[in-house]
């Protein structure tokens, strides 16, 4: 009987990608009561960016697909597998994984699309090692995007992007903005893409845990455009801004500090490594706040969880893959270190895993 070889994995290459300019908290203040120092003070965030109108996750995804796929150096068509995460996808139906594959010249190349949105990478990084340990993949192209534009509360881009002679925004408007703005001045948009291969070498997952927890769906959801209506869209759910998510902020505030640290210890106890042992800690950016809690119930120091929140907001699904581009452009992530991810996200989704790089 053959042996059996239980194959690792290793990142190969990585991207990212945003669109356009950086929108700053002042420019938020065109359109809504808002400042720069609530929003810095509540999330450290400084600044975002946005899909233009006729850019989908799609879009965003394929840009951060073709740096990774030029730092690996590989033949796209070497690429035997793709998963895409995004809550916030080009259409209801099909999914942007198949879209992804087209403009990649893809075709025939099995497309999975997962939605776990700030959670992803961990489901996805579970997938991943799956499909390769299996047989079923040896190249797997992980890519995080969303096109968050489209929930955000106010219709005048033009006054957003301060473009000279802009109409006026109304103050019905600006009220209509109001009533969403702690939770648009969290998101951005931005794609990130990993490159998953397999490997021989002493590499990939050394534990992963997930959790979903349905009860508290609606801390984080969006009401209208939903299939328990007919038809799925009706035309009042513009006047009564059911396209933009309900955000219970405090609530999932809470649950991301609770769930978060206990998630890593009990990772750690059954994997038998100590938080000491972990070389970085790469984190899902909803809050600035929620990361330096998860630190401090965890005692790691500042320097292993690294932080861009303050550059490109809560990017969902693409906040992990962007991070981890950064660190690999920068040169901080290494072979040989292990290193923790930590996720949580609406569903409630959540989760980590420890992965040998
Ligand atoms: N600018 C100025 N003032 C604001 C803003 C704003 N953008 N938003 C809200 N306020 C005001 C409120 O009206 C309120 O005023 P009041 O006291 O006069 O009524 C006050 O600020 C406090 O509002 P809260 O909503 O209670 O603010 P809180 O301190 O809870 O902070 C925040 C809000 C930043 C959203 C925080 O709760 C948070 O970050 N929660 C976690 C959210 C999160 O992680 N979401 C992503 C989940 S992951 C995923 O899957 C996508």
């Amino acid at each position: 009987m053959p042996a059996f070889i239980m194959m690792g994995f290793e990142i190969i290459g990585t991207g990212h990608y945003v669109p356009g300019k950086p929108f700053t908290n002042h420019d938020l203040t065109r359109v809504m009561d808002t400042s720069d120092e609530w929003i810095f003070q509540r999330s450290g965030i400084r600044q975002r960016h946005f899909a233009p109108e006729g850019v989908g996750a799609s879009d965003l995804g394929t840009e951060a697909a073709k740096r990774a796929i030029e730092m690996a150096g590989i033949a796209p068509k070497q690429i035997d597998y793709i998963v895409f995460a995004t809550m916030t996808p080009d259409f209801i139906f099909p999914g942007p994984g198949a879209l992804l594959g087209a403009k990649l010249g893809l075709e025939g190349v099995p497309a999975l699309d997962i939605r776990q949105q700030c959670g992803a990478m961990i489901f996805g990084l579970q997938i991943v090692d799956a499909l390769i340990k299996s047989g079923a993949a040896k190249t797997i192209l992980f890519v995080g995007a969303e096109a968050h534009a489209g929930f955000m509360p106010w219709e005048n881009w033009d006054a957003l992007a301060g473009v000279p002679g802009h109409a006026p925004v109304t103050p019905e408007a600006r009220e209509r903005a109001n009533k969403h703005r702690a939770l648009a001045v969290l998101f951005g948009d931005g794609a990130g893409a990993l490159l998953f291969r397999a490997t021989d070498r002493d590499a990939g997952l050394r534990g992963l845990k997930v959790h979903t927890d349905g009860r508290s769906a609606e801390l984080l959801y969006v009401p209208g455009g939903g299939f328990r209506t007919r038809p799925y869209w009706k035309p009042n759910m513009f006047d009564e801004q059911a396209y933009i998510p309900r955000m219970e902020g405090k609530e999932l505030f809470k649950f991301a500090v609770t769930k978060l640290p206990e998630c890593a210890r009990a990772l750690c106890e059954e994997a038998k490594v100590t938080v000491d042992q972990v070389d970085w800690f790469l984190a899902h950016q909803a809050n600035q706040r929620i990361n330096e809690f998860v630190r401090d119930k965890l005692k790691v120091p500042v320097e292993k969880m690294p932080m861009n929140i303050d550059r490109f907001g809560n990017t969902s699904a693409a906040t992990i893959p962007i991070l981890v581009d950064e660190l690999t452009r920068a040169g901080k992530l290494k072979k040989g270190e292990l290193n923790m991810m930590l996720a949580l996200g609406a569903g409630l989704h959540w989760g980590c895993a420890l992965v040998r790089w």
